[in-house]
């Protein structure tokens, strides 16, 4: 099982795996096989079918922590702090440590650069672990209205190395790198002593994240262009349902087999 100080141990080194969970069914099926499971705000999304990250509560993300904590004993686990739980020391220092308190979690996640530093501080100086989010931040979807890609131009280049620099200084162990340009999240990763983790970042990074929906092909609306599917899950439940379902009409199911 990966620990903070074999993360660390990663830079530069054979890259990380992290995937997304959300239920202690799926986390039993990622425990011990992958090097981080997030729960991630993204559950807002792909779990509870809502628009945007934002509605999702502390509540609601340590309820799901739990659960993924309860179904993988052996991996690494981090949760991700949800909009408006860490907008000044205090409340993040409040909020982080109930999920250390209420929850297995290893680690918590914080979205933002050099103007969250402090935030990340507080937490980290507290013993709480920080894992950065730099890039696109999908908490920050309507106050920049829309989703947009990172580094397109040499000032956001400049501003995304400083934030990557000022979150390690903040003492995260660990810094999420979304939706930034290839050579541009390359610049960052040497910028830094941390390992990089990216999600729609290119292959440079000191490893990848993707959610668990994307990766077993179970949401099927749009696949962004980072996404590779490695199952057609959709498809497997379809054809399973439609096979369920002819055998409950047709009174194949239950068999003697089936039936005490
Ligand atoms: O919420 C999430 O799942 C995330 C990852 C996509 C990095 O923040």
């Amino acid at each position: 099982m990966q620990t903070i100080t074999s993360i660390k141990k990663s830079k530069s080194n054979t890259p990380l795996t992290m995937i997304t969970a959300y239920d202690a069914l799926f986390a039993s099926l990622f425990d011990n096989k992958i090097d981080i499971i997030l729960v991630g705000d993204s559950l807002n999304m792909s779990f509870n079918a809502k628009p945007d990250t934002l509605s999702a509560t502390l509540d609601i993300m340590i309820y799901h922590t739990k659960a993924v904590c309860s179904g993988a004993k052996d991996t690494f686990i981090v949760c991700d702090m949800p909009f408006g739980t860490y907008t000044d020391e205090k409340m993040a220092l409040v909020n982080a440590s109930r999920v250390y308190r209420e929850t297995g979690a290893h680690a918590v996640k914080i979205e933002g650069g050099k103007h969250r530093a402090h935030i990340i501080k507080e937490l980290t100086s507290n013993s709480i672990a920080v894992m950065g989010h730099i890039g696109l931040m999908p908490q920050f979807v309507r106050s920049e209205g829309g989703y947009k890609i990172r580094g397109k131009d040499e000032h956001d280049i400049e501003q995304l190395i400083e934030d990557a620099i000022a979150v390690e200084k903040a003492g995260a162990f660990c810094l999420v790198i979304e939706g930034v340009k290839a050579d541009v999240a390359k610049k960052i990763t040497q910028s830094v002593n941390i390992p990089t983790i990216g999600i729609g970042s290119g292959v440079h990074t000191d490893g990848q994240v993707l959610v668990w929906s994307d990766v077993f092909g179970f949401f099927n609306e749009f696949k962004p262009k980072f996404v590779k599917r490695y199952l057609d899950g959709a498809k497997l439940i379809d054809d399973a349902l439609q096979r369920y379902t002819q055998d409950v009409k047709n009174r194949v199911f239950p068999a003697n087999e089936h039936t005490y």
